[in-house]
């Protein structure tokens, strides 16, 4: 999607979809007038009511306005960003369905929706921006057409170019908005992509590979560790948990350092299970394929390291990403087994189903030891217990430290991606003892999403700035949860580089 700037008059704006956005009060303010200069008839209003995301076209345009398709765009109230983000996700959607490529904005009332919001234009127009990549995105790469003849090749199946009218004196708000919503939305798509990969199509290798893709493009650091040098390090859990596998493991390490010195060292680790089926604890066999997600965390880091050099971000940001699939074999983990993890606890493994927190332990150490971070937060698709608390479109917030919690739970209500923090206190530790190992994988009875980060907490080498962040509900749209779009969300992307811009 190539985005420009236009300052032509709105009407010689020429492009496949013209659209004119309005909040409730702009609407009531200009509606008309706009309307009837453009040779509409006014009576549309009575059906369009501007709610965010709302989308209404209008045909017939008596030759007054360039293109052929004009459409009503609701921005809501446009009290938050999230209102224009949710509109530029309709509006873009509508356009691939409709096989539009070419599509105009008019931005021209950027000033009041900025004040309405109470933001910056830029930061309005980069929602809007993130929400077009977000709305236009289609996982279609494993489609090959050779069964739907009716395909019309001849007619775009993405936005070829969305062009933003704006007035002389908006244009560099504008410009940076639009510089900063393809930086966040273009690394969200990617993290979609990652996750929409199926567990043939991405294993431990292959998430390694994106990372180094991503470096080589971007101009950051990746170094691979390979299965011997995991084992020459000595990563017991992230091992134990291979066993099973035909694949070796990977586990991956981004680094991007900004060019002047870095005000902090923020290290963020991504669960990159490639796919779980629960191991020798097998899982049922409903649902089990949108286990092919389980690496949502690993992809989220990538997402985030890769915003944070293209936005050249003044913190130096490591990712560590620990990765392989979990699968059963003669030579898999078993239940009542005893591991040796990098940090020297010993776990015993009461189920192999809980198979992240054993890799997360081992680069929650490595990431401490080698980086003394002054942050460290990971992503993971940890526990079902999760989605049982907070369900499909927030999720669960872990941290020993509470103005670092705070922080994150701002950031993910300005980014629209919600956490709710969970506790931490020392009453759940007794549900992971072990009699035989330091600490057992396995909780007792309820809490499952508690107890799994109260495990991760005795790998951190007694940091005092951590956070665990369980996506398992909102990084992988089952349809269950009430959304639209289905698949990977990206979730965690928009949150992390807010908060990396806080911090810098
Ligand atoms: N990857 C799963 C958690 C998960 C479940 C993510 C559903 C997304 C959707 C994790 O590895 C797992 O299996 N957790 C177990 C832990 C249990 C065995 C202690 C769970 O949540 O049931
Ligand atoms: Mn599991
Ligand atoms: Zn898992």
């Amino acid at each position: 999607m190539n985005i420009a700037v236009n300052t032509d008059p709105v009407r010689k704006v020429d492009a496949g979809m013209l659209v004119l956005p309005f909040t409730g009060m702009s609407l009531k303010k200009n509606g008309k007038e706009l309307l009837k200069e453009l040779g509409f008839e006014c009576g549309v209003l009575e059906d369009f009511k501007a709610d965010a995301g709302e989308v209404v076209f209008l045909y017939g345009t008596t030759g007054k306005t360039a293109s052929g398709r004009v459409a009503l765009l609701g921005f809501g109230e446009g009290r938050k960003t999230g209102d224009y983000r949710k509109a530029g996700a309709a509006i873009s959607g509508r356009a691939v369905d409709l096989k539009i490529g070419s599509v105009a904005v008019d931005m021209t009332g950027i000033k009041a929706f900025a004040a309405t919001a109470k933001s910056s234009a830029a930061s309005v127009v980069a929602a809007f921006v993130e929400g077009c990549f977000s709305g236009s995105y289609r996982f279609d790469r494993l489609k090959s057409g050779k069964t739907n003849k009716k395909t019309d090749d001849s007619k775009p199946k993405k936005i070829i170019e969305l062009i933003i009218r704006s007035e002389q004196a908006q244009l560099a708000a504008i410009e940076s908005g639009i510089a900063e919503g393809i930086v966040t939305g273009s690394c969200q798509n990617l993290t979609r992509d990652l996750v929409n990969l199926p567990g043939n199509h991405l294993e431990a290798a292959d998430i390694a590979r994106a990372a180094v893709e991503s470096g080589e493009r971007c101009g950051y650091e990746v170094k691979v560790f390979d299965k011997e040098a995991i084992e020459a390090l000595g990563m017991g859990g992230l091992l134990a948990v291979n066993k099973g596998s035909e694949q070796p493991p990977t586990f991956t390490v981004l680094d991007y350092r900004p060019a002047g010195k870095a005000s902090k060292t923020i290290a963020i680790v991504g669960k990159g299970v490639s796919f779980d089926s629960g191991g020798i604890s097998l899982k049922p066999s409903e649902g089990m394929g949108e286990m092919k997600s389980d690496m949502a965390g690993a992809a989220s880091v990538i997402g985030a390291v890769e915003a944070a050099a293209r936005l050249a971000l003044p913190v130096r940001v490591v990712g560590l990403i620990p990765a392989t699939d979990n699968m059963p074999d003669g030579s898999a983990q078993k239940p009542g087994d005893v591991i040796t993890t990098y940090s020297g606890i010993t776990v015993e493994v009461g189920n192999t189903d809980a198979e992240g927190r054993l890799i997360l332990a081992d680069a929650l150490t490595y990431a401490v030891k080698h980086y003394n971070p002054d942050v460290i937060i990971d992503l993971a698709t940890l526990t079902g217990a999760c989605i049982v608390a907070l369900g499909y479109s927030v999720a669960g917030l872990f941290s020993n430290n509470d103005k670092l919690a705070e922080d994150i739970c701002e950031s993910g209500m300005r980014t629209d991606e919600k956490v709710w923090r969970m506790p931490l206190w020392e009453e759940y530790d007794d549900m992971i003892k072990s009699d035989i190992a330091d600490v057992s994988n396995l909780g007792a009875r309820g809490a499952g999403s508690v107890t799994a980060a109260k495990f991760l907490e005795k790998f951190i080498e007694g940091h005092k700035k951590w956070a665990h962040i369980d996506i398992a509900g909102p990084s992988y749209a089952t349809g269950k949860g009430g959304a639209k779009v289905t698949g990977g969300t990206g979730f965690g992307v928009r949150l992390l580089v807010d908060f990396l811009k806080r911090w810098s």
